[in-house]
């Protein structure tokens, strides 16, 4: 499979029936409900890039310090983090972290004085992180123990908002009103709550919802969890009955019959998709191919498995296309863990990867995954 037959269109059906549809968010509609997570790490630009192109209607950097930001006027280290392609990923939505109203209010201003990043569709604020570097700062899901500075934290946001659509520094939304001076929506990830015994996503979505957000995230797992157990939908359903605005679903979609599951179970209006779509951004495809009612006479994404030549052409995509922004080490640095991700599922793909780590050039990633293909070719692999 090449990978230009994997593309799919941004047209799916806005028949109510459907269970891919677009989505208003505020002022925003995003072409459709299937959202990249963010992830640390993973979903860097060239990566979003892709999963738009693969089906997400909807990509999001990873976490960004509020603080970081504000000591950093010129964007310069938080650049590597902060970059963004807009020509290639919106709708995109910028994600802070912090634990302080005013950082948020002076990083979002500061974005929008970036000729690049005010081109953002969407501010969202990290109030799930549970990394204990994070939380020991009262920064993302901490917020979730303290719900009255959570919303002076999103109203902080809201303003800033406000006020660069009142000044002119947006750009305008991705869609939607069509209006320059329509106010850039603010979206909430968290979690189900701190811990079992703390259980509080229902109300804390009110709460967002009251202090202006125009939808939330909610991952379905507490902060004691990490990212293991079971996640608990049955906590999605109950966001989605406490809030009017839009509700992602987040926590263990790995396909499109789970996809189709969380989204029947829960009622919920959008999907978030995490660590299935590492090294997997035919997931989009998949889930679109399976859920979407496509238009009878336009273009049709094809699914299948990904053959291993769509899987190293990807890989050589994502690799030149870091190599590019942030230099060949850095870049080949990066996919050394991101290509133990593209191998997932092929045969002997522990020792593959092993091997994959020694690689420090594109040259020598180059010949890894000529020498991968001769061997899935000698399996028979397709
Ligand atoms: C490697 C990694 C990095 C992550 N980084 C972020 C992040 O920067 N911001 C965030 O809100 N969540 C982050 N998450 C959490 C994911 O967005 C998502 O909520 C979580 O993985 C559950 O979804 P899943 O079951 O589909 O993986 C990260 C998860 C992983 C595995």
């Amino acid at each position: 499979m090449d990978i230009d037959a994997c593309f799919v269109s941004d047209n799916v059906s806005d028949q109510p029936e459907s269970l891919i549809h677009p989505l208003a968010i505020g002022s925003l509609v995003v072409p459709n409900n299937l959202a990249l997570a963010p992830m640390a790490g993973t979903s860097d630009t060239v990566y979003r890039a892709i999963c738009r192109e693969m089906g997400a209607g909807l990509v999001v950097t990873e976490l960004v310090s509020a603080r970081g930001i504000c000591y950093d006027p010129a964007l310069k280290r938080s650049w590597r983090y902060l970059e963004i392609m807009p020509e290639a990923e919106r709708p995109v939505a910028i994600q802070l972290f912090g634990a302080d109203p005013d950082d948020f209010y002076r990083a979002i201003q500061l974005i929008h004085q970036h000729p690049i990043l005010r081109q953002c569709d969407l501010i969202d604020l990290n109030m799930g992180c549970p990394v204990p570097k994070v939380v020991r700062g009262g920064e993302g899901s901490a917020l979730m123990k303290d719900p009255p500075l959570a919303g002076r934290i999103i109203e902080a946001s809201v303003r800033a908002l406000a006020e660069v659509a009142a000044a002119g520094a947006d750009t305008g939304p991705f869609s939607g009103s069509g209006s320059a001076a329509a106010i850039k929506p603010l979206t909430v990830k968290f979690r189900k709550g701190w811990d079992d015994q703390s259980v509080n996503a229902p109300a804390f979505a009110r709460l967002c919802q009251e202090a202006g957000a125009a939808a939330v995230t909610i991952h379905a797992r507490t902060r004691d969890q990490f990212y293991s157990g079971k996640a608990d939908w049955s906590i999605i359903t109950a966001v989605k009955q406490a809030v009017t605005i839009p509700v992602y679903g987040n926590g263990d979609i790995i396909n499109a019959t789970s996809a189709r599951q969380m989204l029947q179970e829960t009622g919920v209006d959008g999907l978030m998709i995490g660590r299935a779509a590492q090294g997997n951004p035919w997931i989009f495809q998949e889930i679109t191919a399976e859920l979407a009612n496509l238009p009878k006479n336009g273009p049709r994404p094809f699914f299948g498995k990904p053959t291993p030549q769509a899987r190293a052409a990807m890989v050589l995509r994502h690799l030149r296309g870091l190599a590019v922004r942030v230099g060949e080490r850095t870049a080949v640095a990066e996919m050394r863990a991101q290509l133990a991700y593209y191998l997932r599922g092929t045969p002997q793909a522990a020792q593959w990867k092993n091997i994959a780590m020694r690689a420090k050039t594109v040259v020598e990633v180059e010949a890894f995954l000529d020498e991968w293909l001769k061997d899935m070719q000698r399996l028979a692999v397709n």
